[in-house]
Order: C-alpha cells, then structure tokens, then sequence
C-alpha cells in the first residue's frame, strides 16, 4: 500500500527505549537482594559467551541518576525497565526488601521528574531462585499466585506513578529457551514440559491482567510478545503452506492466547497428536479468556522466512550464531512442519539477525486486522559490534537500522494501525544474555566487556544524537 501523504505521528507518542533489571544493574548480592535463577545459571560453565554475568552489569543500579540525566538531555519521551522480583521478594514472597523496592521507588521518582514516562515490566526473566528450589518455578501452577502477589505489591506502591505496565516479557522465548532449547534456566530440552510451563504462564499473565483491573489501576498493561512475522520463501504452494504452520505455531499459538483466550485449533490439534498439549484444568479456559490486556507490547527485531521441511528426514533444531561471526548459525526447522531458510532479500547482522523493516510494518498489520489492539513497540534495535575511537561511536549502520524501523511504523500508522511508542532496544549498552558485551545495543555506549574490568564511562553515539532529533520534530524529519 502506497500513501500520497503520510499520517503524523500522534501528539503524545512515547518515544522509548527499554532495558531489563539483570542486563543493566549488577548489584547482584547488594541492599538485601535474593538471587535469581539468572545469578545461577551464568555459573555453569559454557553457558554464556565468555562465562559472562550480569553481576556488575552496567551498573545501572549505582549510576541510575547518571542514566537518567542522559534520558533527559535526549529529550526521552518513555523508558521501560524491568523490575527484579528477587530485589522486592528475596525468596520470592513474604517480607518485603524495603532497600530493594527503595531502589525503583527512586528510580521511578528521577524518570517523572525528569518528564520520563515510566513502563515497568514485572517480569523480564529473573525469577527468584528460592521458588525454582521450592516447587521448579514455572512448572508449578504455584507460582501463578506468587505472581500475582509480587505484582500487587508493586501495583499498589505505583498506583499514581506508573501508567504502563508490561505483565511478562516474551514469554515465547524464556519458555523455548528455557524448556525447548537448553540456553536458558533450567536448561531443559522437553518438549511436553515446554507446553506446560507455557499454559502456566499463560494462567499467570492472565491471573495478573485481571487483578490489574480488579484494583481499578490508572493506566494500562499487556504482555511483551517476540512477534517475528513468518515468510513463504516463495509461492511454492508447499512453502506457502509451511509458513502457516510457523505462523501459527510461533505467533498465533501465544497471541490469540493473550487477545482471544484460546489456543488456535490447527496448533492445538497438531499438539494433541503429538500427546504434548498443554493440561486444562477446571477453570483455566474461564481465566483465559476473562483477562484482556489494554495493548499488545511487541518486541520485534526480525522476520522469519519458510520452507517446506519433511517429516522424515526434515531438519530439526539448530544452533543460534551467539559468536558474532556471520553466518555461523544452522538451518532450524520442525520436520513436518517449516523450516527456517535464508530471506534472499534483506541483509543479515553479524549474528545472523534479518534485517527488515517493512517486517514491522506487516506485524503492525496483521496484529491488527486480527486482534485490533493497539500495540507498543517495546522493543526494536540492532545489536552490532561499536568502536569508541576519541571519546566517539559513529554508529551510522544503527541510525540506518531505527530510522528504517521509525518509517516502517509510520507506514503502518498511516495504513490505520494504532501504535502507543516506540521502546527501542537499548538505552545504554547492556550485557546480551547469551552474546556477553561485544553485541552493542544502545544509544549510549558503556565502557564494560567481557573481562567485567571496564571503568563504566558512558559515552553518547552517534545515534543518541539522532534520535533526539527524532523526538524533537516527533519523528516528521525521519
Ligand atoms: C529480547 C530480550 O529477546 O532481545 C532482551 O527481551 C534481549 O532482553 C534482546 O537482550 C536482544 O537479544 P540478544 O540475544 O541479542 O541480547
């Protein structure tokens, strides 16, 4: 779709950009805090790139004022952070960390005096580690309750702060990570377990979105979703047909949860046969489908591109380029169902990432003419490697990126899409799961690596300057 005259952005768009508590903090041990099943998994060995933590991190949790100060020079419309369950619940539930909860307190404090709107997120990955001893965290439907209490506690301390919420960060990846793939806690690979602990985090989400509007909150939550839109590799009716599958099998499956309250009926169908679907208990399908969250957060960073793959003989799970060097990632797939092949169009990063802003534009699209939901962008940004050279990070390859992406959701504005902001990924440099330091996110470059030695200078890039820019003229320059 062409437009003569692009639509403006709306006058009170949040012009964003976002972190999560265990990549930026450090402070791991610090005021009280618990640990999380992140300060666990980092010291097996060989589980992260260079045995990287995120015990020192960027040292966010000490420099926050610092962090801000920088938002606020930008002219920093929103910033999204996560909060570590494990600061405000040590052991998950019971006493509050008073020194813990102080810290986002402040933190929220210094962004509204700042005229920073606030997201928080509640849960971006680190569950404490007390409940994963108790009962293997999400495999137990305790943690459903656990949840929603370390919510409520935080819904009532911000009732008049916080007007965003994010309820779980993509869910889809820390449970296929997590339960499917191995890399994250608890490093299992089963995959009728994944299935499970999904449906739990299904009941969770859902068990939380509705205590939010039971308090009658100010303001409005969803989930985060990793919505990486599926491609037919071309009009091979075959490819065609498995880019369906991808679609249902790792959108619709999560999304139609969150804005219908069912599973879609071809995924679940497929999963019965294979005897891994999840396990409806009473009252689960009712909770499901009484929860509706106010928008959709999409954290978006690629598409994904299909062909067809054979059950016998077809290509199974892969591995993820977590090096840096081009091209190292396999071939993945789900024989009988797709399999992930290479898009001839667009570019790819280092780490092998697709890039494709028209991508963006097509999720915005299609999320809304099946859900009509409006959708916050929570997440968008390109992870390359950066060079300070005299104080300076000329990071033009990641103005290219965003400025791309900002056009894209102007588009899809235009086609009629309602877009809250636009949250990118990162604020400042930050430690990458699986990636250590070396993949570069932010607008401000951190002097840390994966030694964990660097002096912890922030230092504005090139795209800081841009996007002030952006923000300024409310994207009508990009
Ligand atoms: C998202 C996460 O999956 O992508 C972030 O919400 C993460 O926490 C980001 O850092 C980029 O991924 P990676 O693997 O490049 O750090």
């Amino acid at each position: 779709m062409e437009h003569k005259k692009l639509d403006n952005f709306p006058k009170d768009f949040l012009w964003g950009s976002a972190s999560a508590a265990y990549q930026v903090e450090g402070a791991w041990n610090e005021d009280g805090k618990g640990e999380s099943v992140w300060d666990e998994f980092v010291r097996i060995p060989g589980k992260t790139f260079k045995g990287t933590n995120g015990d020192v991190a960027v040292d966010h949790y000490h420099r926050y004022k610092e962090d801000v100060k920088l938002m606020a020079e930008q002219g920093l419309k929103s910033y999204r952070f996560s909060i570590a369950w494990a600061r405000i619940f040590p052991k998950g539930r019971g006493e509050v960390n008073q020194a813990g909860l102080q810290f986002y307190i402040d933190l929220v404090d210094e962004l509204i005096a700042n005229n920073i709107e606030p997201v928080v997120t509640l849960y971006h990955w680190d569950l404490p580690q007390a409940l994963e001893e108790e009962y293997n965290g999400w495999e137990s439907r305790k943690v459903i309750d656990d949840f929603v209490n370390y919510a409520t506690m935080l819904f009532e301390t911000f009732r008049d702060k916080v007007k965003f919420w994010v309820s779980l960060n993509e869910q889809n990846i820390f449970t296929a990570h997590g339960w499917l793939m191995s890399i994250h806690p608890p490093g299992k690979k089963e995959p009728k377990l994944f299935y499970e602990v999904n449906h739990i985090a299904n009941l969770a989400n859902a068990a939380v979105i509705n205590k939010f509007h039971e308090l009658k909150m100010p303001g409005k939550i969803g989930p985060s979703f990793a919505y990486t839109p599926q491609y037919s590799l071309d009009s091979n009716p075959e490819d065609v047909l498995a880019a369906e599958n991808a679609e249902e099998m790792n959108a619709n499956f999560w999304m139609d949860v969150y804005l219908y309250g069912e599973y879609p009926i071809v995924a679940l169908k497929y999963l019965k046969e294979q005897g891994i679907a999840p396990t409806f208990e009473a009252g689960d399908a009712e909770l499901l489908k009484s929860a509706k969250p106010d928008f959709l957060g999409i954290n978006y960073y690629q598409s994904a591109t299909n062909a067809e793959n054979p059950l016998e003989g077809g290509v199974g799970a892969g591995e993820m380029n977590t090096t840096g060097k081009k091209g190292t990632s396999g071939e993945s797939g789900t024989p009988g169902l797709f399999k992930r092949v290479q898009n001839p169009y667009v570019e790819r990063t280092n780490w092998d990432w697709e890039i494709d802003p028209e991508g963006l534009r097509i999720a915005l699209r299609r999320i809304t003419s099946r859900y009509r939901i409006p959708v916050l962008i929570t997440e968008n940004g390109l992870g390359e490697y950066d060079k300070l050279e005299n104080g300076k990070i000329h990071d033009q390859y990641r103005i290219d990126y965003l400025s791309a992406h900002v056009s894209a959701i102007r588009q899809a504005i235009t086609d009629g899409c309602t877009v809250l902001g636009y949250c990118t990924w990162s604020y400042t440099d930050l430690l990458s799961w699986l990636n250590g330091y070396q993949k570069r996110y932010g607008f401000v470059y951190v002097d840390q690596d994966e030694n964990q030695d660097g002096s912890q200078t922030r230092y504005k890039k090139d795209s800081y300057f841009w996007y002030k820019g952006v923000i300024e003229a409310n994207g009508a320059n990009n």
